[in-house]
């Protein structure tokens, strides 16, 4: 047994390194659906169904826990997967939940009726099934009251940095950040809603400027998972971590390491 952390491709690398800093003594299994990658331009349905697969490969390799490290997954496909599919004995967890609780200064569980928070003008930048699923401002609305959230939805970011192509991946990062602010002049906040995001949020802070406070969401999601698995000591395992991909591992274990500058060996799934 170990925890599975699941993303399309990469970006979910972003989450696995700040939770395995944040609990270095459990065991993770990463699995990236690079043969599938990019989810964001796919259907609710396709994403649905290739979660579900990526998901049970994960159970099978002995995860009791698995953590959706994938924005567009979390939005388009967790709350059926927890409705309709996930066994009784398994957990499945998204990625947005604690960006918004930080967001709102919310703790964990906090049921309170929404209320007004600090920040008023937020922008989403995320892919483009994320941001028409609304799923963002679904969860936000349960915690926060008068939030203006202006989304932006940033195709070709996440195909640009699979392929290692971070010249276009910067220049798109401004152009969606230009279309974003012709919306909302001045953000008082940014979400990086989509892992693959933190490994460009250089790019982001600097076309948004210094005063816009970036939100990312790895640190957040390791300090969720620590005080999850304080509560559930159940859920963690003693099986062996491995990185894991539907894609070719030599081309993969390139990238990643490239963008964790520290060698990550992936094996095929
Ligand atoms: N890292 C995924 C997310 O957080 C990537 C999406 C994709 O494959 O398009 O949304």
């Amino acid at each position: 047994m170990a925890i599975g952390i699941f993303d399309s491709g990469l970006g979910g690398l972003t989450v696995m390194d700040a939770v395995r800093t944040r609990l270095p003594d459990v065991p993770f299994v990463y699995l990236a659906d690079s043969a599938n990658a990019p989810y964001g331009v796919r259907t609710a349905d396709d994403i649905y169904d290739l979660t579900c697969k990526a998901v049970q490969r994960l159970f099978d390799a002995g995860c009791d826990l698995v953590i959706l490290a994938c924005n567009t997954a979390s939005a388009a496909a967790l709350r059926r997967m927890q409705e309709s599919w996930v066994p009784q004995d398994k957990r499945v967890l998204g990625v947005f939940v604690p960006m918004i609780e930080a967001l709102t200064e919310r703790q964990w569980g906090d049921n309170s009726p929404p209320r007004e928070v600090a920040v008023q003008h937020v922008a989403l930048f995320a892919t483009p099934a994320t941001v028409a699923s609304r799923a963002f401002q679904r969860e936000l609305a349960f915690r926060a009251i008068g939030v203006d959230v202006e989304a932006q939805a940033c195709g070709g970011v996440v195909d640009a940095i699979e392929d290692g192509d971070m010249i276009l991946a910067d220049a798109l990062v401004r152009s969606h950040v230009d279309a974003l602010k012709r919306k909302m002049p001045q953000p008082q906040a940014a979400i990086l809603g989509c892992t693959h995001y933190p490994l460009m949020q250089a790019e982001f802070q600097d076309a948004l400027g210094a005063d816009v406070s970036v939100y990312s969401q790895a640190n957040l999601v390791g300090e969720s998972l620590a005080d999850y698995l304080e509560r559930h000591p159940d859920k963690i395992g003693t099986g062996e971590a491995a990185y894991l991909t539907t894609g070719d591992p030599v081309r993969v274990s390139q990238r990643a390491t490239q963008f964790l500058r520290r060698q990550i060996t992936f094996e095929a799934a």
